[in-house]
This record gives C-alpha cells, structure tokens and sequence, in this order.
C-alpha cells in the first residue's frame, strides 16, 4: 500500500525533515508510527496523502507513484483511497453532523459507488458501529470532543478507502478514554480490511497494533 524508498523531504529555507531509505506498509497491515514532537510524523503523513511531494526519491501508494501526478490528479487520488483523521478532526461546523460524514463522498466518485443505496441509512449504521448516538441532523459545533472524534472515524471511513490514517487521532481525549478510542479505530479498519497507519508520540496506543516503528530510527535526520 505504502512503498517509499530514499525519500527526501526538506521545507522550504530548512533542513531535510524527511530522511528515509526505505519504508514500506502492505495492504491491510495496521503500523503504528511512533515518534516525538516535531520528529516529522506529520509531515510524512502530508506526503503519503499527496498533499506535498518529494524533493528526491520514491514514493508510491496503492501503486502509484504520487510524485508523476500533477497536482489535481494527487486529490482526486487521496479523495478517492484515503481516509484522513486530523489531529483536531477538522469537522465543518456549520454543517450538520450527517453532511460531515458524507463529504468524502463530495469529492469521490469511487467512494460515492462504494456507497450504493441510502447514505444516511449509511451514516446511522457508521454511528452505531462507533457506538455514538446522536441527532445527526444537528450542527457539528454542539459536539463534545470525544463525539467529534468519533464523527471524524465515520467520515474517514465512509467509502471504505483502503488506506486509514490517523495524525494524534488521541491528542484531545482524556487519558482513560484514549485506549478505548484506539480499540474502536483498529477494530473498524481490521472489520474492513482496511490499511491503518497511526502516527503519535504516545506509544501506550500501540498496544493492539502488530507492528510498531520508531520515526526515530527509520529516519535517519539528527534531531536536537
Ligand atoms: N507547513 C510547514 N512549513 C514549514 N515547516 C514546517 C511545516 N510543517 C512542519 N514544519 C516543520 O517540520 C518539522 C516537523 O514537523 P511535523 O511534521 O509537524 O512534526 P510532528 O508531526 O512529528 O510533530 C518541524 O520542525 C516543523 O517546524
Ligand atoms: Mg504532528
């Protein structure tokens, strides 16, 4: 699903962020990505999705070399297979709670095919999985965060990409709460067969995951 081989990543007027010789996640494999803050983990998860490129090396995902593919072509693509959870969730506030989990489909027709019949049938049956009930007609604003998370999990997951990541999907919970939320998370990508790749300093998460990485080790940047 992810291959990334000698790839280097530098911001503008700074030093190469990302330094890594090789990286590669199979499909349907569950990684946890466990790195300190400001190691990179977000940028990683920024090039993997598409949204910047590679100053050198390779990068593919889902077979496809992202660094060939202008610009647009690298939305529709990250749109189409790719369920993002950000770190501050990103709902849209203003909209209802059922039209933030139904956005992906805004912006993918493969996901919109993926999703035959009725989506908000669809949204309700997301939200009983993740135990979560709710008036989904109701602005997003209202929503504890431990609810907005979980309406966060069910738009990444509408459409059933094959690729799940998830940037410090815990950062805002509390502590008791955070290992329950990983559980959820991981049995809804294992029930789908899904990738999932989790970034995250706090490697108590990543008790359920079979394969666990340090940033620090595979890349090969000096961190101060
Ligand atoms: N949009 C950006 N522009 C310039 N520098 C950035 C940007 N995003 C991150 N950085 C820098 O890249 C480094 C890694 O940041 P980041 O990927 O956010 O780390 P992490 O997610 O592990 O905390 C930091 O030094 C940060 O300042
Ligand atoms: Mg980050």
């Amino acid at each position: 699903m992810i291959h990334l081989e000698n790839a280097v990543f530098a911001w503008p007027n700074d030093d190469a962020v990302i330094r890594m010789n090789d990286f590669s996640v199979g499909r349907g494999e569950k990684v946890f990505l466990k790195g300190r803050s400001g190691s990179g983990k977000t940028t990683l998860l920024s090039l993997i999705s598409g949204i910047q490129t590679l100053q050198s090396g390779f990068l593919e995902v889902r077979g496809e070399e992202l660094k060939k593919m202008p610009p647009h072509k690298r939305d529709v693509f990250r749109g189409d297979h790719v369920g993002y959870i950000f770190q501050q969730f990103n709902l849209i506030p203003w909209l209802s709670i059922e039209d933030n989990i139904l956005s992906p489909l805004l912006f993918s027709k493969i996901k919109r095919k993926r999703e035959k019949g009725n989506h908000r049938e669809r949204v309700i049956e997301l939200l009983e999985d993740l135990s979560l009930q709710i008036d989904i007609r109701k602005p997003a604003r209202n929503l504890s965060i431990g609810q907005q998370q979980r309406v966060a999990v069910a738009r990444a997951l509408m459409g059933n990409p094959e690729l799940i990541i998830a940037d410090e999907p815990t950062s805002a919970l509390d502590e008791d709460r955070r290992k329950d939320f990983m559980d959820l998370l991981f049995g809804e990508c294992e029930k789908r067969s899904s990738t999932l790749l989790v970034v995250s300093h706090d490697s108590l998460l990543a008790s359920q995951f079979e394969r666990i990485e340090d940033l620090n080790d595979l890349n090969g940047v000096e961190h101060v």
